[in-house]
């Protein structure tokens, strides 16, 4: 978990389909189904948070800006998870979170991606 990715991946990459299938739960009207994949999925931010937090705390050492960003943006798409689905489920217009979601999420699997661990390392 501290050496290698595959831990994290596993985690968001569960995350996006978890907030995919509450999104599709919402608009076939299965409401109480769409929160039990919400609170799945909140349970998935924490394990998330914890698998990057391990990876950055023992290696950030070596570009402390670039972590840092890469950190943010993790928790940027987290963010912007949430605010789609509380906001659909309230009726409310999510346009300018569905721009921020694409924002960060290129900036987050490009960074993931530049950064020196991992599967697809371009340092
Ligand atoms: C849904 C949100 C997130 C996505 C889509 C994401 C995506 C990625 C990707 C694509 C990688 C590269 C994996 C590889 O090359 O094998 C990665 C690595 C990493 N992520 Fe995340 N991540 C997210 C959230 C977070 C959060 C919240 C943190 C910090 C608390 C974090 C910290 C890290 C760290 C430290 C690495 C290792 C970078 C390296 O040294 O190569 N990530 N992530």
């Amino acid at each position: 978990m501290f050496d290698n990715t595959h831990a994290h991946i596993t985690t968001w990459v569960i995350g996006i389909i978890l907030f995919f299938t509450a999104l599709y739960l919402h608009k076939s009207g299965k409401k109480k189904a769409m929160k039990i994949v919400h609170m799945t999925l909140r349970l998935f931010y924490l394990l998330i948070i914890l698998t990057g937090a391990l990876l950055f705390w023992k290696h950030q050492g070596i570009y402390p800006m670039q972590y840092g960003i890469k950190l943010l943006g993790g928790l940027w798409v987290i963010a912007m998870f949430e605010m789609i689905l509380v906001r659909t489920n309230k009726g409310k217009s999510t346009g300018i979170f569905w721009a921020q979601l694409i924002i960060a999420l290129i900036l987050t699997i490009y960074l993931g991606a530049w950064l020196p661990i991992g599967l697809w390392s371009m340092v």
